[in-house]
C-alpha cells in the first residue's frame, strides 16, 4: 500500500523583523470625556490611557495592514514573494468574506501565498504567531507573515462609559522565518468559554439590521470581571510560558503584556515578581488599546526607543474576549 509522504521544516523559527502602523488622528482624553461623563483624570488613574489614535475613512484595514507589513518586511530583509503565509488577526474586517489577508498578500505582491484570517481578538497576533512558528518547523512555510490589525473605532460606541476610552485602531506585524536558534517557544494557550459574553459585539449582524434604526453592533465589555480575571489569571499562564521555555523570570529582558490597562500591567509584573532591570511595554499610555495590533505595535516601539535590543529575551502575553489567551517567549529580532 503507497505511503503519504510528509514534509520537515526548519528545526527552529524566530521573529526576523516586527512594524507597526499608527494610524493618524491623535485622540486625547479631552475629546472623549464629554460623552460619557468623566474625566482626562479618571481615565489616566484607571486604565494610564493618556491619548489614543483613530484610523481615517483612507486608513482601512488593509491599509494599515500594508504599511506595518513593508516595515517589518524591509526590517527582516525578506522579499513579498518569498512569504508563503500570510496570517492576518483581527475582529474588524467588517466583510465576512473573503479574507482580507487575500487582498493584503495580493497588494504586498506575494506569489500567491496562502492567506487567512484568524479571529482571536486581543490575543490573535499571539496565536498567530505560535501558528507561524508550527508551520515553518513543520514544513508547510517557510516565511510568513502575521499581521494584527483593528480598527475599533467601527464598533466602538463612544457614548458608552465602559469601552469609549479604551478602544484603538493600528496594525502591527512580524515576519517569521527559520532559525539556527530557537527563536520562539512554547505557546500556552487556551480559552474560557463560560466567560463569553464579557467582551462580545452585542448583537450579530442579522439582529443589528433589524433594528429600527441600523447601526453596526458595538463591542459591549464587563470591564471589572475581565480585570479581576487578567490580573490573576494571566500571570499564572505568563509563568507556564517561561517554564515551558525554561526561562527563569531572572533571564527575562522585556515583558510585553497586551495593552489593555496599565494597572493590569503592573499587577502582572507584581505577582510574576519581575526583576526591576525587565524593560516593560507601556505603550497603551499613547495608543490605547488595539487588541490584535497591541503586542506588536507595543514591540516596535520598545526596539525603536531601545528598551528592546536584538537577541534579548521576551515574554509576550495576549488575553481578550473569548475568553482566549495566549503566551510565548521569543528572542527579539
Ligand atoms: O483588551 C481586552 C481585555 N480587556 C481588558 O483587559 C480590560 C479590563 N478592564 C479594565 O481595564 C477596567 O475594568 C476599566 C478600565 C474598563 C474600568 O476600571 P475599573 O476600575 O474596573 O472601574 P469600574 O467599572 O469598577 O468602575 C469604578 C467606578 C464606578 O463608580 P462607583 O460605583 O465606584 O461610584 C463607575 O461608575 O468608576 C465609575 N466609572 C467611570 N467613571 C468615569 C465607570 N466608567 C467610568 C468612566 N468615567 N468612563
Amino acid at each position: 500500500m503507497a505511503t503519504i509522504s510528509t514534509e520537515q521544516g526548519a528545526p527552529y523559527s524566530a521573529i526576523l523583523g516586527i512594524g507597526g502602523y499608527r494610524p493618524s488622528r491623535v485622540i486625547p482624553n479631552a475629546h472623549i470625556v464629554d460623552a460619557i461623563d468623566s474625566s482626562d483624570e479618571w481615565i489616566q488613574q484607571r486604565s494610564g490611557i493618556k491619548q489614543r489614535r483613530f484610523a481615517t475613512a483612507e486608513e482601512t484595514v488593509q491599509v494599515m495592514s500594508v504599511g506595518a507589513a513593508r516595515k517589518a518586511l524591509d526590517r527582516s530583509g525578506i522579499a513579498p514573494e518569498q512569504i508563503d503565509c500570510v496570517i492576518v488577526a483581527t475582529v474588524t474586517h467588517l466583510l465576512q468574506t473573503p479574507a482580507i489577508a487575500t487582498a493584503i498578500a495580493y497588494e504586498l505582491g506575494t506569489d500567491q501565498a496562502a492567506a487567512f484570517d484568524i479571529s482571536a481578538a486581543c490575543a490573535g497576533f499571539c496565536h498567530g504567531l505560535a501558528l507561524a512558528d508550527q508551520m515553518i518547523r513543520g514544513g508547510a512555510a517557510r516565511y510568513v507573515l502575521v499581521i494584527g490589525v483593528e480598527r475599533l473605532s467601527d464598533l466602538t460606541d463612544l457614548t458608552d462609559r465602559g469601552t469609549a476610552f479604551i478602544f484603538a485602531d493600528g496594525a502591527g506585524a512580524g515576519v517569521v522565518g527559520p532559525s539556527e536558534t530557537p527563536g520562539i517557544g512554547p505557546v500556552v494557550w487556551g480559552s474560557d468559554g463560560e466567560q463569553f459574553d464579557l467582551i462580545r459585539q452585542k448583537e450579530d449582524w442579522r439582529d443589528a439590521l433589524a433594528a429600527d434604526h441600523p447601526v453596526l453592533p458595538h463591542l459591549t465589555m464587563q470591564g471589572n470581571p475581565v480585570f479581576r480575571w487578567a490580573s490573576y489569571t494571566m500571570a499564572k499562564v505568563a509563568h507556564q510560558a517561561l517554564d515551558k521555555a525554561g526561562i527563569a523570570p531572572d533571564d527575562l529582558d522585556v515583558f510585553v503584556p497586551h495593552q489593555a490597562n496599565m494597572r493590569i500591567i503592573d499587577a502582572m509584573a507584581r505577582a510574576m515578581k519581575l526583576p526591576e532591570r525587565v524593560a516593560i511595554a507601556r505603550d497603551i499610555a499613547e495608543q490605547g488599546n488595539t487588541s490584535a495590533a497591541s503586542i506588536p505595535l507595543a514591540l516596535e516601539r520598545m526596539i525603536e526607543e531601545g528598551q528592546a535590543n536584538s537577541g534579548d529575551i521576551a515574554l509576550l502575553i495576549a488575553f481578550g474576549a473569548g475568553l482566549a489567551y495566549a503566551a510565548q517567549v521569543i528572542t527579539v529580532p
